[in-house]
């Protein structure tokens, strides 16, 4: 308890969108990160709590926001299931958050709308975390996946980096890839079946923010590739259930196809849950990393709750 206060910036703020945050910030943030368990040990956020209200179905994300908040003394107050089910619609989630607002110091909230961070943190006072709204946004799994990244090479910059699955529909891929402009890596591919291609105003952003792209074929890049980075067909949010019939099981990360074409030290990342895209036998080699990324989760979570909360240790 020697006063000394973590990431002064993040004190109060909302995170909605990866793009909130400078590269400073960031790499400050993954150095808690890499002290949460010591920090943790002085319990800073005890007698505060975070409200999670999850409105959209979670595992990683929810447990580890849970977990880190508990680490590090916190308590707290969980809304999903039946009862956010039935606050769907936009007028009851204003009282909704005004709720939550009142009972906690912080609200984590995923929702199926696109913008329904936003519109919480206009309402509430405390600090909001955005945990996944829609297809757009999904900041603190872009904060995990840049803090793996680190971790594992050391930094982003100068990396050759292919993103590959549902690159239309999928926030974490786009959260992904807004957040690797904020750095330098040497080459992005982005790699999807043609129905799954970014839209127009993803691609207009990373085209503006001056990150190196292009859109390849898995085959003729992965010999290149320090990091791919994979996703699943986000299902649920294809408007039309025969377009998803048309694309599924379309790509699928073998251990022979890595074996064969990628670099020793090629890294596999996915924000995970897996469906078919990386076989089972990826799992066991050298190539995984999607657990790892997984585990880091929850220092991150804690490093950020310390941050936004404003914990002394
Ligand atoms: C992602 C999500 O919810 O956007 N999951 C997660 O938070 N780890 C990715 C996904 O659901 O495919």
């Amino acid at each position: 308890m020697g006063g000394f206060r973590v990431l002064e910036s993040f004190r109060g703020r909302d995170v909605i969108s990866i793009l909130d945050f400078t590269r400073r910030e960031l790499e400050e943030l993954f150095e808690v990160a890499d002290e949460a368990w010591k920090l943790a040990r002085a319990r800073p956020l005890r007698g505060r709590i975070l409200a999670l209200a999850f409105f959209e179905p979670s595992t990683r994300t929810r447990m580890s926001f849970e977990s880190a908040m508990k680490r590090l003394g916190g308590e707290t107050l969980l809304v999903a299931g039946e009862e956010a089910i039935s606050v769907a619609k936009g007028e009851n989630l204003a009282d909704t958050v005004r709720m939550l607002d009142a009972y906690s110091d912080a609200i984590v909230i995923r929702h199926r709308f696109e913008g329904a961070a936003l519109y919480a943190a206009e309402i509430a006072e405390s600090p909001v975390i955005n945990a996944g709204d829609g297809r757009q946004h999904h900041p603190t799994q872009a904060m995990l996946d840049l803090y793996t990244i680190t971790k594992l090479f050391g930094g982003v910059d100068g990396l050759t980096i292919g993103v590959l699955g549902d690159l239309r529909y999928g926030r974490a891929a786009a959260s992904f890839l807004l957040g690797l402009t904020l750095f330098k890596p040497r080459m992005v591919y982005l790699i999807s079946p043609p129905q799954l291609r970014p839209r127009r105003e993803l691609l207009d952003e990373l085209k503006s923010r001056g990150l190196r792209f292009q859109e390849a074929e898995l085959a003729d890049v992965l010999e290149e590739l320090d990091i791919l980075y994979v996703t699943r067909i986000q299902r649920e949010r294809f408007p039309d259930p025969s377009e998803y019939e048309k694309v599924r099981g379309s790509y699928r990360v073998t251990l022979d196809m890595l074996e064969r074409q990628a670099k020793r030290e090629l890294k596999v990342l996915h924000p995970l849950p897996r469906v078919d895209e990386i076989d089972y036998r990826v799992d066991g080699s050298r190539f995984q990393a999607y657990f790892t990324q997984a585990r880091l989760g929850v220092p991150l979570r804690m490093a950020l709750l310390m941050g936004v909360l404003g914990g002394e240790a």
